[in-house]
């Protein structure tokens, strides 16, 4: 990328993102553009730190202390994601280098994978492929692939934010009861009631002739001629009432749940937070959905409730390593469905989420917090250009 001539900026950009949005950047600073999907090299990427004023990174780079402290002049690390566990927010804060993330743009996209998880592996879709493809449908018959409803089941949303509120928000169209559960350590405003006007596109409700009330445009039958309407054909369970959401605690909806979705940051907090006790505490059968982060789970516990049939099935987006090792047991599973970190992987979340990535850095260089800032205590560092010690250092190495 050419440096604009009247710029001493420079910033390291760890992996090609949108080129509309490195071009724009590019009019500001030198980009130094790493070019290759795969990450540099830890020791590439302190390499660079040294030298740059703001750094473009991914989830999969790892800013610790050791790496800030090599980077003498950075006053900026953009993470193009909303969550920053791939950063030492407290070595940052005490080095004056201003975190921004990407909260907001990804919020639909990744609830539509969690979604999209979530009725996979209710309804056997992966596996469904996989029988197909290996040639093994022979005939339609009525137990071939047996699933579990996710209309009218209860779903339980830990982590209430933004992406946890959007999974919510799905679930109404699906007849689902939403129970939620901040997790610990989450700030205020995080319980915020869903019915109550954390919802931002509520559904318009139609009235059910028992009372009920159902998403507009759904229209439900018996299935017997004459009948009050009520949907107990087949044995299923009466389709449940638009989005509401009842904040419970994590006893409460582990126990009664039929599907989980977590939606939480990653932080000391939150590791582990499902682990042998709360798998154990969890309906039978009950379905996982992780689009947050795979520490969050104990992933070998997770294993063998997956195993022994208690969790009926996990939909991940993420895994405690990633990417995953393929002699891993999780794969073997034939009830798991697995995605390689992709829930804000659309063509036009990934370009807002580097556009706003740009924004960021390019707020620290006007002087100013990042506009979407994951450490807003930090007292910006001084520019070295603006220093009076970076004056000496210049002038020192100028001399003889
Ligand atoms: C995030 O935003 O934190 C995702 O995990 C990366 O898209």
């Amino acid at each position: 990328m050419p440096a604009p001539k009247s710029s001493h900026r420079r910033v390291f950009v760890t992996r090609p993102v949108a080129d509309a949005a490195l071009r724009r950047l590019a009019e500001t600073a030198r980009v130094d553009l790493w070019d290759d999907d795969a990450p540099p090299p830890h020791d590439e990427l302190v390499a660079h730190l040294r030298e740059c004023d703001a750094v473009l990174s991914m989830v999969s780079d790892r800013l610790d202390a050791g790496a800030i402290a090599a980077a003498p002049r950075l006053l900026a690390i953009s993470n193009l994601a909303v969550g920053v566990d791939n950063i030492d927010l407290t070595a940052a804060t005490r080095a004056g280098v201003a975190v921004g993330h990407t909260p907001g743009v990804l919020t639909e996209t990744t609830a539509d994978l969690a979604f999209a998880l979530m009725l996979a592996a209710a309804r056997r879709v992966a596996e469904g492929d996989r029988f197909v493809r290996a040639g093994r449908w022979r005939m339609w018959t009525p137990r071939l692939m047996l699933g579990r409803d996710v209309w009218g089941a209860t779903l339980g949303v830990i982590g209430w934010g933004k992406i946890g509120q959007a999974v919510a928000r799905r679930a109404g169209g699906f007849g689902m009861r939403v129970l939620y559960a901040a997790h610990p350590g989450a700030g205020a405003g995080t319980g915020a009631g869903f019915a109550a006007g954390a919802n931002p596109a509520p559904v318009a409700k139609t009235r059910r002739r028992d009372g009920g009330t159902l998403p507009s445009g759904r229209t439900l039958s018996s299935g017997r001629p004459g009948s009050s309407g009520e949907v107990t054909a087949f044995g299923a369970p009466a389709a449940r009432g638009a989005p509401s959401a009842e904040r419970v605690e994590l006893a409460r909806l582990l126990a009664e749940a039929d599907f989980i979705s977590l939606n939480v940051p990653l932080t000391p907090q939150t590791r582990q937070l499902i682990g042998r006790r709360e798998l154990a505490a969890m309906k039978r059968g009950a379905i996982l959905v992780n689009t947050a982060r795979g520490a969050v789970i104990d992933q070998a516990e997770m294993v063998e409730a997956l195993r022994s049939g208690h969790l009926g099935g996990a939909g991940l987006d993420v895994t405690a390593i990633e990417p995953i090792d393929a002699a891993d047991p999780l794969l073997k599973l034939p009830n798991v469905v697995i995605t390689p970190h992709i829930g804000s992987a659309s063509h036009a979340t990934r370009l807002r989420m580097a556009e706003l990535a740009v924004d960021n850095i390019l707020d620290v260089f006007a002087g100013h917090l990042p506009r979407h800032c994951a450490n807003p205590a930090v007292k910006l560092r001084v520019p070295r250009s603006k220093a009076p010690r970076a004056m000496g250092a210049k002038n020192k190495s100028a001399g003889p």
